[in-house]
């Protein structure tokens, strides 16, 4: 180092210099003090001026200062490369690698009511469905009448609900639907309507809150066999089993004639799906009334078409052993480890459900 100091300083400038080059990140304070501290040595050395002649006292103050000066800079140098050393330290140590995949516990699942709409929707979809929705607040006219169940009819017993104070109901199927897409739009009508649906129930298979999947079909000369067609499909894909026994029962709804009940075949005794000589009630469906068509302005002698309606939560619980439907809405994470499903796993027909 080039300088102009006196001998002394000139020493203990060159230790000062070693000695911050080798410094820590922690001794490097007691360093600063030890040199420029009140009894560090360059301090003691400016304290010795005041018995110099003031000609010395001149040059060897400037001196002092100069000595002062690179010893600030070396320790503020030394401060500066170990502070960046620890950063670079801490960023390799922390290094966070965004490519590497979610840690398995903290993933998310679907849960499998979602999982069943899903898969409810890519069956129907291949068949040319397309998704409609509607509110969970609907008017008594789409929810009941205009679905030919008139003010007094025992059906709306059967359907008792949440009225709201407005004469509006949480409505209790997913059939207002129907109304709303036809009032919306002319046939050739082709829809699938996932949703929540609300009843005032509450047991092991009832919760007043629960799911439904409608279907609905206007045209031209649809009859009964597409109907039986697309449903009989829509079973055999879901429970994946192309043997599935279907049975169609007559049945009644107001909004439909005639009306069937869908069942599958299974196992009282085992629960097994597609075996055994047992039926198991798993949809409504039926030809669309003539009066609901009228009702939305569709003219039943040019059009006819069917519906029907999944309750989700049943075909569920079928499809993956869930004994008690409650079970559903508690939100028990080890549970929905149990029975959800990969986020990154689609329901798609072409890798099978
Ligand atoms: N809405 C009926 C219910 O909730 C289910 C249903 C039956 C829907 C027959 C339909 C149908 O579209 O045609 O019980």
């Amino acid at each position: 180092m080039t300088s102009m100091l006196s001998e002394d300083l000139e020493q203990i400038q060159a230790t000062a210099a070693a000695q911050i080059a080798h410094a820590s990140a922690e001794s490097l304070e007691a360093l600063r003090v030890s040199l420029l501290g009140k009894a560090g040595t360059v301090t003691l050395a400016l304290k010795t001026l005041g018995g110099l002649p003031p000609e010395a006292r001149k040059a060897r103050g400037a001196e002092l200062n100069t000595l002062k000066d690179t010893i600030t800079e070396a320790l503020t140098v030394r401060r500066a490369n170990l502070d960046a050393a620890a950063l670079t330290h801490r960023l390799a140590a922390e290094r966070l690698d965004v490519s590497l995949p979610a840690r398995a516990e903290m993933a998310g699942a679907i849960h499998p009511i979602s999982r069943s709409m899903e898969e409810i929707a890519a069956i129907f979809g291949a068949m040319g469905f397309t998704l409609k929705d509607g509110p969970d607040i609907e008017n008594e006219w789409n929810n009941f009448s205009a679905l030919n169940i008139p003010a007094h009819h025992p059906a709306r017993a059967m359907m008792d609900t949440f009225y709201l104070t407005g004469g509006e109901v949480l409505r209790t199927h997913t059939s207002p639907v129907q109304i709303r897409t036809m009032l919306a739009q002319s046939p050739p009508i082709r829809i699938l309507v996932p949703g929540r649906t609300f009843r005032a129930d509450h047991d092991a298979t009832h919760s007043p809150m629960f799911h439904q999947t409608e279907g609905l079909v206007i045209g031209r000369g649809i009859t009964l066999g597409h109907l039986k067609g697309c449903l009989i499909d829509f079973l055999r894909a879901f429970f994946a089993n192309p043997d599935l026994p279907v049975r169609f029962r007559a049945s009644y709804f107001p909004f439909t004639e005639p009306s069937m009940e869908v069942d599958i075949g299974w196992n009282r005794k085992t629960g097994e799906i597609g075996a055994g000589g047992d039926w198991l009630e798993i949809l409504g469906s039926g030809m669309v009334h003539p009066n609901v068509l009228a009702n939305c302005g569709v003219d039943p002698r040019e059009f006819q078409g069917f519906a029907f309606g999944v309750g989700v939560e049943r075909i569920t619980m079928l499809k993956h052993g869930i004994a008690d439907l409650r079970l559903f809405y508690e939100s028990d994470v080890r549970w929905l480890r149990h029975y959800g499903f990969s986020a990154l796993a689609q329901a798609s027909l072409h890798e099978g459900f």
